[in-house]
């Protein structure tokens, strides 16, 4: 770590800064700072309000706090309507290539065409206002045209990620309590068909609250359809009731947009909820500032829609910016490891934001893929969900950017809504830090006291105000929110990230990476309870225990350690057993590397497993303090 901090600055081309939006970070931060709720009345300014907000932040009833409130809008008003007058109106919003080669474009006009008969449909199926409604589809263009058309007309989505298992939907279903389910018979992963429809199905007999389901129409496999309960988008878009013309609801600034659940600490994911106006102010603002966005820009952010990096950074601000924005169903890699690098030259993509684990993975190949391609069209590159290594910090850099490109690296989380630590393009660059608070925020590496950490120090990464994009609870758990991030440093209002960081001399801030019980796994967030509570679901499996160990291209991987019921033979098969186990319950991205069969846990007298020590032992380093572990 000293090294990589004193080592040389990158610095941004004369072409970079003259073309700047910000010109001066530290000026803009230190007015940001200091007059926060002015420098975000000022960025909301940029929005299109059905009312203007009465206060800029309610903080009366912290850690709730609010944003815009009296004031209202709708996010879709911003991402669409308002570009149906100017010339963005025939601009493309979306590009879309399959794996398999099929492209789909639609300009702001077809988007707003598209999004208002998904809507209209919606509306035919009872859906209101304030209504949660479950998406569990491929990154198709209708994926998108759900989320648009929940929001259009007040409904929140939840958008389940497409690699999840029918455990895993169900169990989001139900906390939502959603009526209407929207999906599609399928998609398509290196060639092969993946039968959606039936994880559906399959999660639907176990959740009594829906009593409609729409299937889009994507890869032709034959899907089970039950009468009464299942439709064909194909066939509603195709009636009267479909019309492409349909109102934008005007909401509330604090009224839902969204939920979006994630892994934390206990087994039960956490359903994230944001609103319609701080929302957008924060994902528009960070979009444009961090990325320079430019009228005519090609920006492709290669997550998927399913998780936060797809709601903020494909979906909303791009459109808010008026972008165009790119969207490729499949594998990086297929059919050759040059796919991404193709699409790059063939639609001239100026911006790339993608994760490290992509990288790692793509890097292995060799240069000679990328170098193919004309990736001359490339201005800036952005990285995202878990820390850059330096070695693929460099070839993104120099291989993939041609050395001209800033890499901005993105530190956030599902429940920030948007970027919070960012470099600008402008901002100098040291390989693998993200370098330095995006405006209005303050951050802090703190000790348990919640006091700063002396430079070069690990310490707790916390966010010393609110932001516009903060989520505003864990839906229908106030209580765990509050107690989860908030209110462990007394009468300092600090939010916990639950990420552990340095900050050097330069005030250039390092993740290192999260404290609790949270794998990051190619850059997915999987809590170890729920890998924990799924093995334990297997008949032959007594206790269980999964951490997290450092891997080449994934970042990290998970490991397991299993204690078997009486008279269960331990072997090859049983393990192998497991691993497709966790697979079937919470998906494949949850998968085991390894299953070690064991006799017993180390765990503290009070019976909490230490797995610490288990990745101290796996590691072969020191097992540290054991005063607390049970004989
Ligand atoms: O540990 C941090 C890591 O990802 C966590 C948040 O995960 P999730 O909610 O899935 O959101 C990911 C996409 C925004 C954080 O607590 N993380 C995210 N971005 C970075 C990162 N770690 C290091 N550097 C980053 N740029």
């Amino acid at each position: 770590m000293a090294d990589k901090q004193n080592m040389a600055l990158v610095h941004p081309s004369q072409e970079i800064l003259d073309n700047a939006l910000v010109k001066n970070y530290d000026e803009l931060y230190q007015y940001s700072i200091e007059n926060r709720e002015a420098f975000w009345a000022e960025q909301a300014e940029t929005l299109r309000w059905i009312k203007p907000w009465d206060k800029v932040l309610d903080n009366s009833n912290k850690p709730f706090y609010k944003w815009f409130t009296g004031g209202e809008i709708n996010i879709v008003d911003n991402a669409i309507d308002r570009h149906l007058t100017g010339e963005t109106r025939n601009k493309l919003a979306i590009i879309w290539e399959s794996e398999a080669g099929q492209v789909r474009s639609f300009s702001y006009y077809a988007l707003n065409r598209e999004v208002s008969q998904f809507a209209n449909v919606l509306k035919s199926m009872g859906v209101q206002k304030g209504d949660i409604v479950t998406i569990y589809m491929p990154q198709i263009p209708e994926l998108v045209f759900a989320m648009l058309a929940c929001a259009k007309i007040g409904a929140a989505h939840s958008v389940v990620y497409g690699g999840f298992s029918y455990e895993a939907l169900a169990a989001r279903i139900e906390d939502a309590e959603s009526r209407v389910l929207i999906t599609a018979d399928g998609g398509f992963r290196r060639g092969k068909p993946i039968d959606l429809k039936a994880i559906a199905n399959e999660a639907m007999k176990r959740s009594p609250t829906i009593e409609v389901c729409i299937t889009v129409r994507n890869n032709g496999i034959d899907a089970e359809m039950e009468s009464e309960r299942d439709f064909w988008y194909h066939d509603l878009q195709s009636l009267p009731i479909a019309s492409p013309k349909c109102p934008t609801e005007p909401m509330d600034a604090e009224d839902p947009l969204f939920i979006l659940y994630t892994s934390g600490t206990t087994g039960k994911p956490k359903g994230m909820l944001h609103t319609h106006g701080g929302y957008a102010v924060y994902t528009a603002t960070t979009h444009r500032m961090m990325f320079d966005i430019k009228p005519g820009d090609r920006y492709w952010c290669a997550a998927d829609p399913g998780w936060i990096t797809g709601h903020s950074y494909i979906v909303y601000a791009p459109l808010i910016n008026g972008a165009t924005v790119m969207m490729y169903e499949g594998a990086p890699n297929y059919p050759y490891p040059n796919r991404w690098w193709q699409m790059v030259e063939k639609y001239g993509i100026n911006i790339l934001y993608t994760s490290p684990t992509a990288l790692r993975g793509l890097m292995r190949f060799g240069d000679r893929w990328p170098q193919r391609h004309d990736l001359s069209s490339l201005r800036l590159l952005g990285s995202v969900g878990e820390p850059i290594n330096p070695e693929a910090w460099r070839w993104y850099h120099e291989v993939i950017g041609g050395g001209r490109c800033p890499i901005i690296d993105t530190w956030w989380q599902t429940e920030t809504g948007g970027a919070m630590i960012c470099p600008l393009p402008i901002t100098p660059l040291k390989p693998g830090s993200a370098t330095k608070p995006f405006f209005g925020n303050e951050i802090g590496i703190v000790d348990d006291e919640g006091n700063e950490v002396p430079a070069g120090e690990e310490g707790k990464l916390v966010i010393k105000n609110p932001w516009p994009g903060m989520a505003r609870t864990i839906y229908k758990d106030d209580a765990r929110y509050a107690e989860l991030y908030w209110g462990d440093y007394g009468d300092k209002d600090y939010y916990k990230a639950g990420d552990s960081a340095k900050v050097d001399e330069d005030g250039y801030l390092w993740i290192i990476g999260r404290m609790d019980e949270v794998i990051k796994v190619s850059g997915y967030r999987l809590g170890t309870a729920e890998i924990e509570s799924a093995l334990v679901s297997h008949h032959s499996v007594s206790e269980a225990a999964a951490i997290g160990l450092p891997h080449e291209i994934k970042g990290n991987v998970i490991h397991t350690y299993v204690i078997l019921k009486e008279g269960v033979t331990a072997d090859k098969p049983l393990a192998q057993e497991l691993k497709e186990h966790v697979a079937s319950e919470i998906g494949r991205i949850a998968m085991p590397e390894e299953v070690s069969f064991v006799e017993a846990l180390p765990k503290t007298r009070s019976g909490k497993i230490m797995r610490r020590v288990l990745r101290a032992r796996a590691l072969g380093q020191d097992e540290g303090d054991l005063s607390t572990l049970e004989e």
